[in-house]
Protein backbone atom coordinates (compact mmCIF):
# COMPACT_ATOMS: atom_id res chain seq x y z
CA UNK A 1 0.00 0.00 0.00
CA UNK A 2 1.29 3.28 -0.86
CA UNK A 3 0.84 6.13 1.62
CA UNK A 4 0.27 9.85 0.31
CA UNK A 5 0.25 12.03 3.88
CA UNK A 6 -1.77 15.02 3.07
CA UNK A 7 -2.43 17.72 5.71
CA UNK A 8 -5.89 17.97 5.62
CA UNK A 9 -9.39 16.80 4.40
CA UNK A 10 -9.23 19.76 1.21
CA UNK A 11 -5.38 18.60 0.41
CA UNK A 12 -6.53 14.41 0.30
CA UNK A 13 -9.51 15.15 -1.29
CA UNK A 14 -7.22 17.40 -4.40
CA UNK A 15 -5.13 14.37 -4.41
CA UNK A 16 -7.69 12.22 -5.09
CA UNK A 17 -9.40 14.65 -7.24
CA UNK A 18 -5.92 14.66 -9.66
CA UNK A 19 -5.44 10.88 -9.41
CA UNK A 20 -8.91 10.71 -11.09
CA UNK A 21 -8.43 13.49 -13.38
CA UNK A 22 -5.46 11.63 -14.22
CA UNK A 23 -6.95 8.24 -15.01
CA UNK A 24 -9.58 9.91 -16.94
CA UNK A 25 -7.01 11.17 -19.33
CA UNK A 26 -5.22 8.45 -19.38
CA UNK A 27 -8.33 6.23 -20.70
CA UNK A 28 -10.72 8.61 -21.48
CA UNK A 29 -13.26 5.35 -21.66
CA UNK A 30 -12.21 4.46 -18.34
CA UNK A 31 -14.76 2.48 -16.09
CA UNK A 32 -14.86 4.55 -12.32
CA UNK A 33 -15.51 2.50 -9.43
CA UNK A 34 -17.25 5.39 -6.87
CA UNK A 35 -18.27 5.72 -2.89
CA UNK A 36 -20.52 8.05 -1.06
CA UNK A 37 -19.88 9.12 2.45
CA UNK A 38 -18.48 12.32 3.50
CA UNK A 39 -15.03 11.36 2.39
CA UNK A 40 -15.62 11.61 -0.95
CA UNK A 41 -17.41 14.54 -1.34
CA UNK A 42 -14.70 16.82 -1.45
CA UNK A 43 -12.62 14.80 -4.02
CA UNK A 44 -16.34 15.21 -6.09
CA UNK A 45 -16.16 19.58 -5.56
CA UNK A 46 -12.54 19.43 -7.11
CA UNK A 47 -13.70 17.14 -9.94
CA UNK A 48 -16.81 19.92 -11.18
CA UNK A 49 -14.53 22.97 -10.47
CA UNK A 50 -12.20 21.02 -12.56
CA UNK A 51 -14.45 20.43 -15.14
CA UNK A 52 -16.03 24.05 -15.06
CA UNK A 53 -12.23 24.76 -15.71
CA UNK A 54 -10.51 22.85 -17.76
CA UNK A 55 -13.32 20.90 -19.53
CA UNK A 56 -12.18 17.42 -18.52
CA UNK A 57 -14.51 15.24 -20.33
CA UNK A 58 -16.34 12.35 -18.88
CA UNK A 59 -18.62 11.70 -21.92
CA UNK A 60 -16.81 8.18 -22.56
CA UNK A 61 -16.70 7.32 -18.59
CA UNK A 62 -18.79 4.64 -16.76
CA UNK A 63 -19.04 4.76 -13.21
CA UNK A 64 -20.15 2.20 -10.74
CA UNK A 65 -21.15 2.66 -7.64
CA UNK A 66 -19.93 0.85 -4.46
CA UNK A 67 -22.97 0.33 -2.48
CA UNK A 68 -26.86 1.36 -2.19
CA UNK A 69 -29.20 1.23 0.63
CA UNK A 70 -32.20 -0.95 0.29
CA UNK A 71 -35.67 0.17 0.28
CA UNK A 72 -34.93 4.11 -0.32
CA UNK A 73 -36.34 5.21 -3.29
CA UNK A 74 -34.14 6.66 -5.84
CA UNK A 75 -34.78 10.15 -4.94
CA UNK A 76 -35.50 9.59 -1.61
CA UNK A 77 -32.61 12.12 -0.11
CA UNK A 78 -30.16 10.10 1.65
CA UNK A 79 -29.95 7.58 -1.42
CA UNK A 80 -26.82 6.97 -2.74
CA UNK A 81 -28.48 7.50 -6.19
CA UNK A 82 -29.65 11.13 -5.33
CA UNK A 83 -26.00 12.01 -3.51
CA UNK A 84 -24.14 11.04 -6.81
CA UNK A 85 -26.27 13.11 -8.90
CA UNK A 86 -26.51 15.89 -6.94
CA UNK A 87 -22.74 15.88 -5.70
CA UNK A 88 -21.29 15.11 -9.08
CA UNK A 89 -23.31 13.41 -12.27
CA UNK A 90 -25.50 16.60 -12.98
CA UNK A 91 -22.01 18.86 -12.51
CA UNK A 92 -20.08 17.07 -15.33
CA UNK A 93 -20.65 15.33 -18.68
CA UNK A 94 -20.81 12.15 -17.82
CA UNK A 95 -24.05 10.48 -19.63
CA UNK A 96 -26.41 9.34 -17.30
CA UNK A 97 -27.26 5.82 -18.77
CA UNK A 98 -23.30 5.06 -18.13
CA UNK A 99 -23.92 5.46 -14.65
CA UNK A 100 -25.06 2.24 -12.17
CA UNK A 101 -25.63 1.41 -8.55
CA UNK A 102 -26.85 -1.15 -7.52
CA UNK A 103 -30.54 -1.62 -7.27
CA UNK A 104 -32.17 -0.13 -4.00
CA UNK A 105 -34.80 -2.60 -4.68
CA UNK A 106 -32.97 -5.84 -4.36
CA UNK A 107 -34.45 -8.83 -2.26
CA UNK A 108 -31.87 -10.70 -0.44
CA UNK A 109 -32.15 -13.45 -3.65
CA UNK A 110 -28.39 -13.20 -6.16
CA UNK A 111 -30.22 -11.83 -8.95
CA UNK A 112 -29.47 -8.26 -8.75
CA UNK A 113 -25.56 -8.94 -7.30
CA UNK A 114 -25.45 -11.13 -9.92
CA UNK A 115 -26.59 -9.01 -12.38
CA UNK A 116 -23.84 -6.50 -10.60
CA UNK A 117 -21.42 -8.65 -10.92
CA UNK A 118 -22.24 -9.19 -14.83
CA UNK A 119 -22.52 -5.40 -15.82
CA UNK A 120 -19.05 -5.18 -14.37
CA UNK A 121 -17.33 -7.75 -16.11
CA UNK A 122 -19.47 -6.77 -19.03
CA UNK A 123 -17.78 -3.46 -18.53
CA UNK A 124 -14.18 -4.55 -18.90
CA UNK A 125 -13.68 -4.50 -15.00
CA UNK A 126 -12.99 -1.25 -13.07
CA UNK A 127 -9.78 0.73 -13.78
CA UNK A 128 -9.75 3.00 -10.54
CA UNK A 129 -12.07 2.27 -7.63
CA UNK A 130 -12.66 5.09 -4.88
CA UNK A 131 -13.25 3.79 -1.45
CA UNK A 132 -13.78 5.27 2.01
CA UNK A 133 -13.69 3.09 5.17
CA UNK A 134 -16.08 2.80 7.79
CA UNK A 135 -14.94 3.52 11.60
CA UNK A 136 -15.38 -0.41 11.67
CA UNK A 137 -13.41 -1.17 9.04
CA UNK A 138 -15.91 -1.80 6.28
CA UNK A 139 -15.50 -1.27 3.16
CA UNK A 140 -18.65 -0.72 0.82
CA UNK A 141 -20.88 -2.07 3.16
CA UNK A 142 -18.71 -5.23 3.82
CA UNK A 143 -18.99 -5.31 7.60
CA UNK A 144 -16.68 -6.94 9.78
CA UNK A 145 -16.75 -10.30 9.60
CA UNK A 146 -17.74 -10.84 5.96
CA UNK A 147 -15.55 -13.32 4.00
CA UNK A 148 -12.92 -12.02 1.48
CA UNK A 149 -14.04 -13.95 -0.67
CA UNK A 150 -18.03 -12.44 -0.98
CA UNK A 151 -19.49 -10.96 -4.46
CA UNK A 152 -21.75 -8.52 -4.60
CA UNK A 153 -25.34 -8.71 -2.58
CA UNK A 154 -27.94 -7.59 -0.19
CA UNK A 155 -25.56 -7.40 3.05
CA UNK A 156 -27.18 -6.80 6.82
CA UNK A 157 -25.64 -3.25 8.35
CA UNK A 158 -24.28 -3.57 11.88
CA UNK A 159 -25.87 -1.00 14.81
CA UNK A 160 -22.36 0.75 14.97
CA UNK A 161 -22.98 1.73 10.96
CA UNK A 162 -26.07 2.47 11.45
CA UNK A 163 -25.52 4.78 14.28
CA UNK A 164 -22.69 6.25 12.28
CA UNK A 165 -24.74 7.10 9.29
CA UNK A 166 -27.65 8.12 11.46
CA UNK A 167 -26.27 11.75 11.08
CA UNK A 168 -28.34 11.42 7.41
CA UNK A 169 -31.22 10.97 8.71
CA UNK A 170 -33.84 12.33 11.07
CA UNK A 171 -33.64 9.80 13.18
CA UNK A 172 -31.47 5.99 13.80
CA UNK A 173 -35.14 4.02 13.56
CA UNK A 174 -34.87 5.40 9.52
CA UNK A 175 -31.86 4.21 8.63
CA UNK A 176 -32.31 0.99 6.62
CA UNK A 177 -31.12 -2.29 8.17
CA UNK A 178 -29.59 -3.90 4.80
CA UNK A 179 -27.94 -2.54 1.65
CA UNK A 180 -26.32 -3.96 -1.49
CA UNK A 181 -22.85 -3.71 -1.43
CA UNK A 182 -20.15 -5.03 -3.91
CA UNK A 183 -18.38 -8.03 -2.69
CA UNK A 184 -14.88 -7.58 -0.98
CA UNK A 185 -13.76 -9.99 -4.08
CA UNK A 186 -15.33 -7.59 -6.46
CA UNK A 187 -13.59 -4.51 -5.04
CA UNK A 188 -9.99 -6.80 -5.13
CA UNK A 189 -10.47 -7.24 -8.63
CA UNK A 190 -9.80 -3.32 -9.60
CA UNK A 191 -7.10 -2.71 -11.50
CA UNK A 192 -6.31 0.68 -9.36
CA UNK A 193 -7.69 1.81 -5.77
CA UNK A 194 -7.79 4.68 -3.74
CA UNK A 195 -8.46 4.55 -0.33
CA UNK A 196 -9.12 7.81 1.31
CA UNK A 197 -9.30 8.25 4.93
CA UNK A 198 -9.54 11.84 6.76
CA UNK A 199 -10.30 12.86 10.39
CA UNK A 200 -9.78 11.89 14.08
CA UNK A 201 -12.86 9.43 14.01
CA UNK A 202 -10.85 7.12 11.27
CA UNK A 203 -7.46 7.47 13.41
CA UNK A 204 -7.93 4.42 15.48
CA UNK A 205 -9.18 1.89 12.65
CA UNK A 206 -6.64 3.35 10.69
CA UNK A 207 -4.24 2.16 13.46
CA UNK A 208 -5.58 -1.09 12.87
CA UNK A 209 -5.55 -1.04 9.25
CA UNK A 210 -1.54 -0.13 8.85
CA UNK A 211 -0.20 -1.81 12.21
CA UNK A 212 -2.97 -5.08 12.30
CA UNK A 213 -2.75 -8.54 10.39
CA UNK A 214 -4.95 -9.25 7.28
CA UNK A 215 -8.40 -10.35 8.99
CA UNK A 216 -11.93 -10.64 7.76
CA UNK A 217 -12.88 -8.72 11.41
CA UNK A 218 -11.04 -6.07 9.50
CA UNK A 219 -12.68 -5.96 6.12
CA UNK A 220 -10.40 -3.17 4.51
CA UNK A 221 -6.84 -5.34 5.84
CA UNK A 222 -7.30 -7.22 2.46
CA UNK A 223 -6.37 -4.59 0.78
CA UNK A 224 -2.85 -4.63 1.98
CA UNK A 225 -2.88 -7.79 -0.58
CA UNK A 226 -4.26 -5.73 -3.30
CA UNK A 227 -0.92 -4.72 -5.62
CA UNK A 228 -1.76 -0.97 -6.66
CA UNK A 229 -3.78 0.87 -3.86
CA UNK A 230 -2.87 4.48 -2.82
CA UNK A 231 -3.82 5.38 0.61
CA UNK A 232 -4.25 8.86 1.18
CA UNK A 233 -4.80 10.33 4.38
CA UNK A 234 -4.94 13.39 6.94
CA UNK A 235 -2.69 14.29 9.46
CA UNK A 236 -5.87 13.85 11.97
CA UNK A 237 -6.49 10.42 10.20
CA UNK A 238 -3.14 9.65 10.82
CA UNK A 239 -2.84 10.80 14.65
CA UNK A 240 -2.87 7.25 16.41
CA UNK A 241 -0.38 6.22 14.09
CA UNK A 242 1.83 8.65 14.76
CA UNK A 243 1.24 8.71 18.73
CA UNK A 244 1.66 4.78 18.95
CA UNK A 245 4.67 4.74 16.84
CA UNK A 246 6.14 8.16 16.67
CA UNK A 247 6.30 7.13 12.70
CA UNK A 248 4.32 6.29 9.85
CA UNK A 249 3.95 2.31 9.46
CA UNK A 250 3.21 1.14 5.42
C1 LIG B 1 -20.57 4.30 4.52
C2 LIG B 1 -20.43 3.76 3.07
C3 LIG B 1 -19.00 3.48 2.75
C4 LIG B 1 -18.17 4.62 3.29
C5 LIG B 1 -18.17 4.56 4.79
C6 LIG B 1 -17.55 5.76 5.47
O1 LIG B 1 -21.49 3.62 5.27
N1 LIG B 1 -21.21 2.63 2.75
O2 LIG B 1 -18.84 3.29 1.36
O3 LIG B 1 -16.85 4.53 2.84
O4 LIG B 1 -19.43 4.27 5.31
O5 LIG B 1 -18.39 6.86 5.43
P1 LIG B 1 -17.90 8.33 5.67
O6 LIG B 1 -17.05 8.69 4.50
O7 LIG B 1 -19.14 9.16 5.74
O8 LIG B 1 -17.12 8.33 6.92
Amino acid sequence: MKLIEVENYEAMSKKAGEAVIEQVKQKPNSVLGLATGGTPTGMYRYLVQDYKKNQTSYHQVHSVNLDEYIGLAADSPQSYSRYMNENLFDHINIQKEQTHLPSAGASSDKTEGEKYENLIASLGGIDLQVLGIGENGHIGFNEPGTAFSSETGVVELTASTREANARYFNSIEDVPTHAISMGIATIMKSRQILLLVSGVKKANVLYKLLTGEINEQLPASILKKHKNVTLIADRDALSVVKEKEGSVSR
